[in-house]
């Protein structure tokens, strides 16, 4: 069966291609992106490697015909996002593909406040009615962006949030990878929509705690509205999108978006999920800013 990944390049793609190199025959395996030079690597062990971008419908089409399971990574480049992904998904069915697992996000519903929902669930919702095989994998929020969001609040001593008492069942990306790889190189999971998440739900409180622990460190937690927690990101020179971006995160999180745990990421991997605490305490120094 002729596999390809799309995004290839990116922090979640090249992992998984590093696994599916290791498991698959590489001569099955084709990797796609923007930069196709950066997977040189994976050529000279036998992959393909080819430029592509959801930009370009003319040479995604080429390169797509004759693949048989697709791993469309979502886009990180979120100006037309849905139009893009739409118009993949509609290339991906038009050339025979048989069966598309998409990255989504957790809880992809229309009363989620968090900003890059509508995008994600016009994708599921396109690949639904495409005809095609499909599987989603609603990946919760990295673990790994703690650990800048950890470093800035363990130097200033206050985590900011405006996630109230919401948990989020933060998950690896590597744990991400793994879980996407199990996907592509199975077979059963037609129809599936798995929650990747964490083995446990934080709130912004225990992460303080955690922090502080981890790094012998004071950290107090401060609890901000919508407004006021934008306010300060964007007054300590956050781009007023990312601001944005995060405060509709925070709103989703204590609205209780983030907090479904589930054993999907165990179940298709055979290993537990990493927690938040095996996280920091191997980023200890850089958290501690040493
Ligand atoms: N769950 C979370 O907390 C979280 C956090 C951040 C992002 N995400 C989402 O998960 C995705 C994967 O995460 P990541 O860590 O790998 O992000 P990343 O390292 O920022 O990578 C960005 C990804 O977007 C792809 N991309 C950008 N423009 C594209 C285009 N025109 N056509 C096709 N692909 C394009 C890149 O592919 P190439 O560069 O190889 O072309 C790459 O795979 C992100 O793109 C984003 O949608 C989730």
């Amino acid at each position: 069966m002729n596999v390809a990944v799309t995004g290839a390049s990116g922090g979640l793609g090249r992992r998984i291609a590093e696994l599916l190199i290791e498991t698959m025959d590489p001569t099955q395996l084709l990797l796609l992106s923007r930069t196709p030079d950066t997977l040189a690597g994976f050529e000279k062990r036998g992959a393909s490697v080819r430029k592509a971008s959801f930009k370009n419908p003319t040479g995604l089409k080429e390169v797509l015909a004759g693949v048989d399971r697709l791993l469309m990574i979502s886009s990180g480049d979120v100006d037309k996002r849905l139009d893009l992904q739409r118009q993949t998904v509609a290339l991906a069915q038009q050339v025979g593909v048989q069966h598309i697992i998409y990255t989504s996000m957790a809880q992809p519903s229309a009363d989620n406040p968090s900003f890059v929902i509508p995008d994600h669930a016009g994708t599921e919702q396109a690949i639904r009615e495409s005809g095609m095989e499909w599987t989603f994998l609603r990946n919760n929020v990295y673990a790994e962006g703690l650990v800048i969001a950890g470093t800035q609040a363990v130097a200033s001593g206050t985590l900011l949030t405006n996630a109230g008492d919401g948990g989020t069942a933060y998950v690896t990306r590597n744990d991400c990878a793994r879980a996407a790889a199990a996907v592509v190189t199975t077979d059963g999971h037609e129809h599936e929509a798995y929650d990747i998440t964490g083995p446990e739900a934080l709130t912004q409180a225990e992460l303080a705690a955690l922090l502080s622990e981890v790094t012998d460190k004071p950290v107090a937690l401060e609890q901000l509205d919508d407004d006021a927690y934008f306010d300060r990101l964007y007054d300590a020179g956050i781009p007023q999108e990312t601001a944005d971006l995060m405060a509709s995160f925070g709103e989703a999180t204590r609205k209780g978006f983030l907090k479904k745990v589930s054993s999907d990421l165990s179940d298709l991997t055979g290993r537990p999920a990493t927690t938040v605490r095996e996280v920091l305490e191997r980023n200890r120094e850089r958290l501690r800013g040493e």
